[in-house]
């Protein structure tokens, strides 16, 4: 007897998020163009140039070197300490391997801060518009996403009296990214200043800064909100591999945080994944080594 999907009684989990939009469009472009249908993907952010032969051929050497064991859980030292000789390089940031968690992509990056970070009913403001992932993992995790809308006028970024309005005594987190996906705005130093300013009024709010499109950035030089005192220790940026090295199927990602924020993500990584690719993590030493970045800014 086959069971309707109602009788198998699956976790109410699954009612509580949707799934990804990008990837349901990307399936459909997948299945169209098997149909021998000429489509125009705009579904998924793939970078239009393939992983750099430096980065594949690391990755060669890993194979035959025999990185082929399980990888200590928050990645392996020598890749946490190359994020963090990128970090200083590319944005003048000090951090100390014991702050960064190397993941199975920036996704799941944002997957262990959130669940981290956000009990139930806890708020987490986001800028709209936004990456569709975002408001799913906030509700997987039973808190509740406040979505802040922004206007063309105002080249879809808020402001800080916005923010500030947003704030609540359940406002647990502000994520926002920048350069943003979808609509490719860039905070400038100034703008992130002004939130920052709003941040240190309310300690209970922590930032969570996705950065993956640091590199993809048509607009002005990168700066994030990290760089700011008195706030640096409730940011955590997000980044990986994806965007910027072309490497999107190699599922690599990274943060920076508080050492407690690491460890928490830490924890819940070791429970579902047990850490990184090991292949991808040796590739990415090389990757993070290499200064790609445009040399006009
Ligand atoms: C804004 C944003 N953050 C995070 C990700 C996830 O990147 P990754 O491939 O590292 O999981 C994406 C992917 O499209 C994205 O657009």
């Amino acid at each position: 007897m086959q069971l309707t999907a109602e009788a198998m009684q699956l976790s109410s989990l699954l009612d509580r998020f949707a799934e990804p939009e990008t990837l349901k469009m990307a399936k459909l472009g997948r299945e169209l163009r098997a149909r021998g249908i000429d489509v125009i993907d705009l579904s998924l952010g793939e970078p239009d140039f393939d992983t750099p032969q430096h980065i594949k051929d690391a990755a060669k050497k890993a194979i035959d070197d025999n990185w082929s064991h399980y990888p200590p859980v928050a990645g392996y030292p020598d890749l946490r300490a190359a994020v963090c000789t990128k970090f200083k390089r590319d944005n003048d940031l000090d951090y100390k391997p014991e702050n960064i968690v190397i993941s199975t992509g920036a996704k799941q990056s944002l997957a262990n801060i959130i669940f981290a970070l956000v009990d139930e009913g806890d708020e987490v403001i986001i800028p709209a518009p936004f990456w569709v992932t975002y408001s799913e993992l906030v509700k997987m995790a039973r808190g509740v996403p406040v979505i802040l809308s922004t206007t063309m006028e105002n080249k879809f970024k808020i402001s800080a009296a916005e923010l500030e309005d947003a704030i609540t005594d359940r406002s647990k987190v502000f994520l926002f990214s920048s350069p943003c996906n979808p609509s490719g705005s860039v905070y400038s130093k100034d703008e992130l200043e002004a939130l920052a300013n709003v941040f240190r009024k309310y300690p209970q709010v922590f930032i969570i800064s996705d950065e993956i499109y640091e590199y993809i950035n048509f607009v002005s030089r990168h700066e994030s909100i990290a760089s700011f005192e008195g706030i640096k220790e409730r940011v955590i940026i997000v980044n990986g591999l994806s965007k910027g090295f072309a490497m999107t199927g190699w599922r690599l990602g990274y943060i920076a945080a508080s050492p407690e924020v690491a460890k928490a993500c830490e924890k819940l990584q070791g429970q579902f994944t047990s850490g990184a690719n090991t292949i991808a993590q040796r590739a990415a030493i090389t990757a993070l080594t290499t200064d790609l970045r445009p040399k006009k800014w």
